[in-house]
């Protein structure tokens, strides 16, 4: 067992024991990729300053998220097929997150189902949705939530239309996967994967399959997923699902400030700024670019969060110090779920909140409610 010290190690144990189609499915992005590997390498680009002699004993990096304490400005990002890294995921990421003390998000298209989550946790998690042309099944999803407790609806705006990743066109990327000959070799190298598989009952879409109609099975549910997707959701759509949910509402994929304007205009009680992960359109900026004007925008109305290319401690510290409020991580998550399960998200989380917490000494802090960009080389940013 290698000595795990940064989410790359659990990236790297990750690769070794998810199959490939689910690995891949996380580690990609649209098209040339430009957009995703702009999350991570602009972050590096932006430099933090050192200061000295100054007295950092009593540190804090707890903030509230929506008015939900977290032990530092991170949340679990809803992710679709993590329980396809791991049996069970969804459970294990969200059990990861309780016990640390942060919020988790469940994504639509999760294997385990909003009510496996209300069983195995006892912290108010979030849900996301996505706008489906059959309303009906979201109304239904929307009061599975309310019966749920669940805290908060994430409604994501920018999958409206998927960009393409060439990976899982390759992967020929099904749950669970088609028994071809090139998966059943690959399938062959990851014992520990199909021996968890093996014990558990929760491999399909669980908040889909047996609760929308016409979703019995997977070869139905990507020919509805497809279908489904309304690529003609519009702001109006977003006043009808505030107005059947009722509770606070976060609007995931904004990257342009008048968007930004307009979630605001339409309810928003948090924004994300979020390019999904690069997973959609390729040539955009990343994330972290994207930030810092709809921070100056909405942000003191509207609490502004992002995602996207958070690997460390630092990027948490250099998000925050340009306006966000709170972040969300993903990969950085579903690497630790796909090399150890829960023992794995809860390892990520600690490694970066030690990253965090160091950083912010160094750089002469003790609490992250008083970082601002004065904590970065101007010129930097
Ligand atoms: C779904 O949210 C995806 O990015 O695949």
């Amino acid at each position: 067992m290698p000595v795990i010290t940064c989410v790359e190690d659990l990236r790297v144990l990750a690769k070794r024991r998810v199959p490939r189609m689910f690995y891949d499915y996380a580690d990609s992005g649209a098209w040339t990729e430009s957009t995703y590997r702009a999350n991570e390498a602009d972050f590096k680009t932006i430099l933090l300053r050192q200061r000295v002699a100054v007295n950092v004993e009593d540190r804090s990096t707890a903030v509230l998220m929506l008015g939900q304490p977290a032990r530092m400005p991170v949340a679990i990002a809803p992710i679709g097929l993590a329980g396809m890294q791991h049996a069970d995921g969804e459970i294990h990421a969200a059990r990861a997150a309780e016990k640390f003390g942060i919020p988790f998000s469940l994504s639509t298209m999760s294997i385990c189902s909003i009510e496996d989550i209300a069983e195995n946790t006892s912290a108010p998690f979030w849900f996301q949705l996505y706008m489906m042309r059959d309303r009906a099944a979201m109304v239904r999803m929307i009061e599975r939530c309310k019966a749920a407790n669940c805290a908060a609806l994430v409604l994501t705006l920018d999958l409206q239309v998927p960009g393409q990743r060439h990976k899982d066109l390759k992967n020929g990327l099904t749950v669970p996967p088609r028994p071809t000959v090139a998966n059943l070799v690959n399938l062959a190298t990851k014992l520990r994967w199909c021996a968890g598989m093996a014990a558990t009952r929760r491999r399909s879409f669980g908040n889909l399959v047996g609760h929308v109609d016409a979703v019995s099975n997977m070869r139905s549910l990507s020919a509805w997923s497809s279908e489904q997707f309304d690529p003609r959701l519009s702001w109006n759509d977003v006043d009808w699902v505030r107005r059947q949910w009722g509770g606070k509402l976060i609007l995931k994929g904004i990257t342009d400030v008048e968007d930004a304007k307009l979630a605001v205009r339409h309810g928003a009680d948090a924004v994300v700024v979020s390019n999904h992960g690069g997973r959609v359109l390729d040539g955009a900026p990343s994330s972290i670019r994207a930030l810092p004007a709809i921070a100056e925008a909405v942000g003191s109305t509207t609490e502004v969060w992002m995602d996207g290319g958070i690997r460390t401690g630092q990027d948490v510290l250099k998000a925050w110090a340009l306006g966000a409020r709170g972040t969300m991580i993903g990969r950085a998550m579903i690497y630790g779920l796909g090399a150890m399960g829960e023992a794995g998200v809860s390892k990520a989380l600690q490694m970066l909140h030690k990253e965090l917490d160091v950083t912010m000494a160094v750089c002469g802090h003790t609490r992250i409610t008083d970082v601002d960009r004065a904590i970065l080389v101007p010129g930097t940013y």
